[in-house]
């Protein structure tokens, strides 16, 4: 496994990749690495001839200063975990590498990041699609893979493709869940012995959401039920709950409303301080 700082290196392993007419799987990474990644880069290694896997905690993404100093970082860990999994690159640049100048493109991403996250992390989702097209460019994947508990990123990143002409597939991949329900991610490490306990209930009120539907009652009442359910369990707190149609990302007021790929439930919940997001699939 050979570890890229620079953006030439990469640029130049991945057109020679490609040259060689091998398919390249891109997952890429915020470090701090998980069994959700592992199941990312695990799936990237099955599909494709060379693995690139990219760990950079982007700035640009952060509306958060205080967020962005807390990240979890955990290189030397990170490249084990890798190294372990068969990886054949991975690329570790740093913040002057990727950014030597302000990136000022502005993406025009259009309804799917106007809601939920949109609102709620101004100028979150620009960042990404700087960042994710940089990427993009650099290691012309074939595929792409990203973890479904940010799921709208994942619309995010699909208009990103479309307004820059990119020819790849992008892979949506399946949360992965601690034994109690709990999906994991990077930041569950800053959630102390107390919220610990309590977090999982985000994912079973989640799940009672479907039998909510299943009785009957509308999305909008779903949301109402299921964010009140969440919001009496002490050391939870529900930023939102919005149903929204899968693909589009736009909120549903009756399920027949729901496009080809169904509704889903996302939920943003602070557990003490950390900012937990989870989504359900009815
Ligand atoms: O999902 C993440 O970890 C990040 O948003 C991503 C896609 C790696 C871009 O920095």
């Amino acid at each position: 496994m050979e570890i890229i700082r620079t953006v030439s290196r990469l640029s130049e392993v991945a057109g020679q990749n490609r040259a060689a007419g091998r398919s390249i799987g891109l997952v890429p990474t915020m470090g701090a690495l998980h069994a959700g990644h592992k199941s990312l880069v695990d799936r990237a290694r099955s599909e494709n001839d060379v693995v690139i896997v990219s760990v950079f905690v982007n700035p640009t993404q952060f509306n958060n200063a205080a967020d962005l100093q807390t990240y979890p970082r955990t290189e030397e860990a990170d490249a084990a975990m890798l190294e372990s999994c068969g990886v054949d690159y991975v690329f570790m640049p740093s913040v002057e590498e990727i950014y030597p100048e302000p990136d000022t493109r502005v993406f025009d991403l259009g309804p799917v990041a106007e809601v939920m996250e949109g609102p709620m992390r101004p100028g979150h989702f620009n960042g990404v699609a700087q960042i994710v097209s940089k990427l993009f460019a650099w290691s012309q994947p074939t595929r792409a893979y990203f973890g479904e508990k940010d799921f709208q990123q994942i619309a995010v990143i699909r208009r990103m493709v479309e307004l820059e002409g990119f020819d790849l597939e992008i892979v949506p991949c399946p949360i992965v869940r601690e034994a109690d329900g709990l999906a994991l991610s990077s930041r569950n490490v800053r959630l102390t012995a107390a919220d610990r306990e309590v977090a999982p209930k985000i994912h079973y009120l989640l799940k009672q959401s479907i039998e909510l539907k299943n009785q009957g009652l509308s999305p909008v009442e779903v949301e109402k039920a299921t964010t009140a359910a969440i919001d009496d369990i002490d050391g939870l707190r529900t930023e939102y709950f919005q149903i929204v149609d899968a693909k589009t990302m736009q909120p549903i007021k009756e399920w027949a409303e729901a496009g080809e790929l169904g509704a889903a439930g996302c939920a943003t919940v602070y557990c003490g301080d950390v900012r937990l997001i989870d989504n359900i699939r009815y």
